[in-house]
């Protein structure tokens, strides 16, 4: 029997199994992570190896310093989540991997290294879209947590609005026609002379700020769920810009605070607005971190009868355990799994 066919096999039978282990991969952007995760809910163990300090030095992320960092990470990135849960290979149900979103060269290294053990170890293989593994991440921040309900979805590579009908199917109901929110968080935090990454730096730096500045900006696309997030970026950088060159003062902390005002009312708003006909809102991805954005969801939500469900903090950002997580589900809904010729992919559809 080839591997493919007894992994087709195998993955069959880990419906019906008790407790699943799932050995998951994350290398989509800078950081090297892999997870266990038992049912989709317990995380034995998540290590996340972070190269922030590496590609601080340029400002952004390098994708072949990051490629070449995930190789020289991946191996002692294993070995730790295998020792923090007290597991052995030979307990590993599943190896899933995420096959994008992401950079290429970044995500190939999980790839290749996700196909390698699987086929070693002749256990399935799921390829995992990263966009679902963020809302996955709710699976283990709220035990109670199931289909259906809203998801705003706030990332570096995508800001949308999605219905999540059941575990594995979405249905898109708003996206960004340009930037995503991450982006513009970065863009502005770079103008302002703050480092890598930028998003969690102007959180910070909000906090000393007031709402005072104002930026030369009209809030585009009134009628739909759809976003567009350029326009503030830019506006904001014009204005930076302006003042620099007249040599006029300026508060970075104001700066910060208004414009991240502006971005959170607009997230706000406009989920508020689709989440009339839903009781439960979820947040998946990284700007989901945000302190203003977290606070004005909690308050909205409260105001409007949502129960409202927020990742922890640590599941925000890219991390294996989301992977694990949603993988659990593909696998129920019998969706995922992958032979070896599984590729990266830079980009996917919700
Ligand atoms: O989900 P994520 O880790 O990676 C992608 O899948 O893209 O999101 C990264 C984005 C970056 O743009 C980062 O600046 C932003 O999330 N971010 C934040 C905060 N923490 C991370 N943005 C605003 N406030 C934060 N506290
Ligand atoms: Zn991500």
């Amino acid at each position: 029997m080839s591997y493919f066919e007894d992994a087709q096999k195998k993955y069959e039978q880990l419906k019906h199994k008790e407790n699943v282990l799932i050995l998951s991969v994350e290398s989509s952007c800078d950081e090297t992570s892999i997870a266990l995760v038992e049912n989709g809910r317990r995380v034995l163990s998540n290590i996340v190896s972070s190269q922030i300090d590496i590609h601080k030095l340029y400002g952004g992320v390098v994708p072949e310093i990051a490629s070449r960092n995930h190789i020289k990470n991946i191996t002692g990135v294993l070995d730790e989540a295998l020792l923090k849960a007290n597991k052995t290979l030979d307990d590993i149900d599943a190896v899933a991997v995420t096959y994008g979103a992401g950079l290429i060269g970044a995500l190939l290294v999980g790839v290749n290294f996700a196909k390698t053990l699987a086929y070693a170890l002749k256990v399935p293989l799921i390829a995992v879209s990263h966009v679902h593994g963020h809302i996955g991440a709710n699976y283990i921040s709220h035990a109670e947590l199931t289909p259906p309900f809203l998801c705003l979805m706030v990332s570096g590579g995508h800001t949308a609005i999605v219905e999540v009908k059941d575990y594995c199917d979405f249905n898109l109901l708003g996206t960004t026609v340009d930037d995503s929110v991450g982006e513009c968080f970065d863009k502005v935090a770079r103008v302002l002379g703050l480092s890598y990454p930028g998003g969690p730096n102007i959180d910070r730096l909000a906090k000393e700020g007031k709402n005072t500045v104002k930026f030369n900006y009209k809030t585009p696309l009134k009628d739909t769920l759809n976003f567009s997030f350029s326009g503030l970026k830019t506006a904001v950088v014009n204005y930076v810009h302006n003042c620099e060159q007249k040599g006029a003062d300026f508060s970075k902390a104001d700066v910060a605070c208004s414009f991240q005002e502006l971005a959170t009312d607009e997230l706000v708003s406009k989920t508020m607005t689709a989440c009339k006909n839903f009781p439960k809102l979820v947040v998946a991805g990284g700007v989901g971190a945000n302190s203003r954005l977290r606070e004005k969801l909690e308050i909205a939500c409260k105001n409007n009868g949502v129960k409202l469900y927020l990742p922890d903090l640590k599941y925000c950002t890219d991390n294996a355990a989301m992977i694990g997580a949603i993988a659990y589900y593909y696998m129920k809904a019998g969706i995922g799994l992958a032979d070896l010729s599984l590729t990266a992919s830079a980009t996917v559809s919700i």
